[in-house]
């Protein structure tokens, strides 16, 4: 099978001393793996394991006077390779979105978009990401898929893009995994499978294989 991104969404589903601990045994099983902790974790993370780190959400503040607000700066300043930016749990207006994407390009911060739509995605191309990634909102955290319940947008998807795209929502086997790479999907963004499972290291494995 063709090569895999895979992105893991801790999301606040771990918090404190258990991120570390979940990071690392993503780590036993592939170091490639992407994965999004929240903010305050990413300098423990990205310090202690090979992983790449992902920040789940940047604001495109400045430094200075922005109080509260998490800016790119930072997350780099602290071991990020990059950011999620308008995951649909973190929805942002266009023209912020266009503008936090520059913001982390002109620093070096890598960008994973997320899209609903096709249409967004389009749109959301147009602003260069690192990654884009289409997961519809009304599937994620279920146990339906973006493979078996969206087929049809995951294979418009692969002819309307000029750039590779990950798909996520509900992914937890593998034949959701099978499915969404012969519709042309190059990787996944995922979550509740294995974020919560009992042994998160076998869980991939089942999914992804290896
Ligand atoms: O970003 C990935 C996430 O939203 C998918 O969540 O739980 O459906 O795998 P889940």
């Amino acid at each position: 099978m063709k090569k895999q991104t895979i992105i893991i969404n801790f999301k606040n589903y771990k918090n404190g001393k258990e991120v570390l601990k979940l990071a690392k045994s993503f780590e036993k099983y592939n170091k490639e793996i992407i994965v999004g902790v929240p903010a305050i974790d990413i300098r423990e993370v990205s310090s202690k394991t090979k992983l790449k780190v992902y920040a789940e959400h940047v604001d495109s503040l400045h430094k200075g006077k922005s109080t509260g607000f998490t800016i790119p700066e930072e997350v780099k300043e602290n071991g990020a390779d990059g950011t999620f930016l308008n995951h649909s749990e973190h929805k942002l207006k266009f023209n912020v979105l266009k503008e936090t994407v520059k913001r982390c390009s002109e620093i070096g911060l890598k960008t994973a978009v997320f899209v609903p739509s096709i249409k967004e995605a389009i749109k959301a191309e147009k602003l260069k990401p690192d990654f884009l990634i289409y997961e519809p909102p009304e599937l994620v955290g279920g146990k339906v898929s973006v493979s078996s319940a969206k087929p049809q947008i995951v294979k418009n998807l692969s002819e309307k893009m000029h750039m590779a795209f990950l798909v996520g929502a509900g992914i937890h086997n593998k034949k959701d995994v099978k499915t969404a790479m012969e519709l042309g999907a190059s990787g996944f963004a995922i979550s509740s499978a294995v974020v919560l499972a009992k042994n998160p290291t076998i869980k991939l494995r089942e999914i992804f294989g290896r």
